[in-house]
């Protein structure tokens, strides 16, 4: 019985490949997004290190506007970076398409909800952006608000992207050119229902207006919870609606078109403080943050961990995660099987592709070339 539980979930996967036809039809439309995030304190891991063989869209991250005017000032310490990034990928062979993603997770919400608050203070957003792409050599725009915190945001959020499209649909006219892409960074679930202010994104205007949505599906546990261990970026949750498979099926089902929708994938982990060495499960019993900055590891550091402390892995195939642990360290993370499983499911879903946080994490790119040879185009 136990093998049979064991092998429940990838009955679903090709239940749903049956079923869906993999979703072959839905995503012929649509080129395959397979994207990654390149922070700008990768030192280490330079635009020209990315292999763009792998990655058909590259953000920028992060630029965050002014808040005073919400316009971007780009300083003339950042001005070589962007250029830097966006002539290094778009020379290589293959070319990748460029983005700049706004805020991310340090940012805070506060700034975008002042911004998103009135046509003024959005129209100075806006215009701002688009200058910044066009002079810097984007393909596009991201918006990474984390999070809107109530109602009045996500409405707000809405009509912030509805005229974020229409001035791109004029930059495109007056140019001549192909218009910007513009994304978003989103929670894992369409609605954020587990804090005390349930709210839903605008997936209307989300649909209308974005070309597509990058689900954050990761820290789902993390440093802010100490007492037990966890799969932080789960596919599947027996206990909760604390996963991917969740996040995923909850936009589709609240009308989100299958081909704006792409899943978010970790190339990190997270870690934790055994109480005892011998209880070392997913949910074990935990004391505190494991190894790494802040009970984090890039999936680089997993690895050369594991190896250094002789760790034991394991792939957990209820939850399709990898946990490793040595004495009392542990440490859940993705590694190229649970990717590998994951992009199936997506692919199955027909949904339109995958995007790593973040790519300097996986220096060797072991998890980046496995995920897109198993994307079948
Ligand atoms: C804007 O940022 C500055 C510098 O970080 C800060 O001192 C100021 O309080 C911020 N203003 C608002 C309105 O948040
Ligand atoms: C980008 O910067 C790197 C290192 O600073 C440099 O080696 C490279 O030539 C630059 N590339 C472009 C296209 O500017
Ligand atoms: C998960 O969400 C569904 C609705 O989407 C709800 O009916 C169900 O009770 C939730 N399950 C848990 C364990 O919270
Ligand atoms: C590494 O751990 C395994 C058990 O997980 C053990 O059999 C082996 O002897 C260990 N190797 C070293 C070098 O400690």
């Amino acid at each position: 019985m136990a093998g049979l539980k064991n092998y429940y979930h990838l009955y679903v996967i090709f239940f749903l490949c049956i079923t869906t036809n993999c979703g072959m039809a839905r995503r012929s439309s649509s080129q395959a997004v397979k994207g990654a995030y390149w922070p700008t304190w990768a030192s280490y891991f330079p635009p020209s290190a990315i292999d763009t063989k792998l990655f058909t869209h590259l953000y920028y991250a992060f630029l965050v506007p002014s808040n005073v005017t919400y316009r971007f000032e780009v300083s003339s310490a950042t001005a070589p970076l962007l250029l830097n990034f966006t002539s290094t990928i778009h020379n290589k062979n293959p070319p990748a398409k460029t983005l700049f993603s706004v805020g991310g997770g340090g940012e805070g919400p506060d700034i975008f909800s002042r911004m998103a608050s009135s046509s003024s203070t959005r129209k100075s957003f806006i215009d701002s952006s688009i200058e910044v792409a066009r002079t810097y050599g984007f393909d596009g725009v991201d918006l990474d608000w984390e999070f809107p915190r109530d109602a009045k945001d996500m409405e707000n959020l809405g009509i912030l992207l509805q005229e974020w499209r229409a001035a791109v649909q004029k930059d495109a006219k007056l140019t001549g050119r192909s218009p910007l892409l513009l994304t978003a960074a989103t929670y894992f679930s369409v609605e954020f229902f587990l804090g005390p202010v349930i709210r839903t994104f605008p997936v209307a205007s989300i649909s209308e207006n974005l070309d597509w949505v990058n689900a954050m599906c990761y820290d789902y546990h993390g440093s802010w919870d100490t007492s037990a261990t966890g799969a932080h970026a789960a596919l599947f949750d027996p206990k909760s609606n604390i996963s991917t498979s969740y996040g995923l099926q909850s936009w589709i089902n609240a009308g989100l078109p299958r081909n704006k929708l792409v899943m978010g994938l970790p190339l990190y982990g997270r870690t934790w403080k055994l109480k005892d060495p011998k209880v070392n499960g997913i949910g074990a019993p935990s004391v505190g943050l494991g190894p790494g900055n802040r009970g984090a590891m890039t999936y680089s550091q997993v690895e050369n961990f594991n190896g250094e402390n002789n760790a034991t892995v394991v792939f957990d195939m209820e939850t399709v995660s990898t946990y490793s642990y040595a004495g009392t360290s542990w440490i859940g993370y993705d590694d190229v099987r649970s990717t590998t499983v994951k992009i199936g499911y997506a692919q199955a879903l027909g949904i339109r592709g995958y995007f790593f946080w973040q790519v300097a994490g996986d220096k060797a790119g072991k998890i980046s070339r496995q995920a897109s040879r198993s994307w079948i185009l």
